[in-house]
This record gives structure tokens, sequence and C-alpha cells, in this order.
């Protein structure tokens, strides 16, 4: 009886302890890396993102697979476009956007996959304690498994499977609130 009173409570201590999904910030910049198994490439990065406007540009950095051209991409979700300006040959191209947007955020029925440190809780400062999201969305269609900081709910990893593109890996890094420059959602000149 005592060792049942016992569960009871350390039942009760993890449940009470189960993560609610947060709210993520919807204005922000950061570096970002993303592997794609299906175009076979890994590459850096600098994201602007607007959620609240729904848009998102892109600018690639680094990748390791040579002979591939750079990309700034521009999507502006509001008006169904995407603004694909080649860096290399100056070229842009502009298409009607290929997916609906996806926010960078825990869907409110998340499943909770609890918390981590990423790096070490054992040192102050050489960790960082992140919550694990997963579950399915319908638009676009796939499941996802995402890693938010644990205080602020900032965006730290993103994994998410179609049936269309496979399974995309993204990390973000050195994430800073707002949009430093407004212009960076206004498609580049030879886009016009
Ligand atoms: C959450 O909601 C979406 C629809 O928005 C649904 O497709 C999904 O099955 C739901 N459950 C989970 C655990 O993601």
């Amino acid at each position: 009886m005592k060792l049942l009173v016992f569960l009871v409570a350390a039942c009760a201590v993890v449940y009470g302890q189960e993560p609610q999904p947060c709210i993520a910030p919807k204005l922000w910049e950061a570096r970002m890396s993303r592997i794609d198994p299906a175009k076979r490439f890994y590459e850096r990065a600098r994201i602007s993102y607007d959620a609240i406007n729904r848009r998102v540009r892109i600018i690639e950095e680094v990748n390791i697979k040579e002979q591939r051209d750079f990309f700034d991409v521009l999507f502006l979700h509001e008006v169904g476009k995407e603004y694909k300006f080649n860096l290399r040959t100056k070229e842009c191209a502009v298409s009607a956007i290929a997916e609906p947007f996806r926010p960078f955020e825990v869907p409110p029925n998340a499943t909770s996959f609890g918390e981590s440190y990423i790096g070490t809780g054992a040192f102050p400062g050489e960790g960082v304690l992140i919550t694990l999201w997963g579950g399915e969305v319908e638009q676009p269609a796939g499941r996802y498994m995402a890693t938010f900081t644990n205080s602020g709910c900032v965006p730290v990893e993103d994994g998410f499977c179609t049936e269309r593109f496979g399974c995309v890996h993204t990390a973000f890094y050195d994430v800073v609130a707002g949009i430093s420059d407004p212009n960076v959602f206004i498609p580049p000149r030879e886009c016009e």
C-alpha cells in the first residue's frame, strides 16, 4: 500500500512536469544549417523569418556540394510568390509558391517528448535546456519532430518529413529577435 501511494505520488510529479506547448517568437533572424537527404546536400544560410506576414528569406552561404549555385530565396506566402535569385548568374526566377507556409512553432496539439540539454547540464553555461515536440500537420501534410529552448521557446532544431520531399533537417543558431532590415522582405531588383 505504501508503495502504491509512492507510485501515485511519483506519477503526479512526472505528470506535473509535462511541458506544455510554448509560444515561439514570430519575428527573428538566425543562421541555419539544413540537411536534405533527397537533394543530398548540407548547407548553411542566413534566415529572416516573419510568421505574422508569412514571409521568409533564406540566403545561402556555404554548402559542401561543389558546382552548385548559391541562392537567395524570398518566400512571400501572402501573395503566393517565390523569388529565387541565383547569386552566381544574377538571374532571378519568380514562381508560384510550391508549399504552404509552415511556421517554426509548437502546434497546440504537439506531443511532448520531454526535455534535454544540448551539450551538458553538468557545467554552467555549457548546455541549453530544450523541449522536444512531435506530431503531424495537414498544411503542408507531414510529420515533424522539433526542439525549442525551454526559456523563450526559440526554435533550435526541426525535422520535417513529407511524402513529396522526404525528411528535411534544419538547425538554427545565433537567433536574434526582430528583423534588423525590413527591406529584407522586398524582392531583389533583378526579380522585378
Ligand atoms: C494535430 O492536428 C493535426 C491537424 O491540424 C492532425 O493532422 C494531427 O493528427 C493532430 N495530432 C497530432 C498528435 O499531431
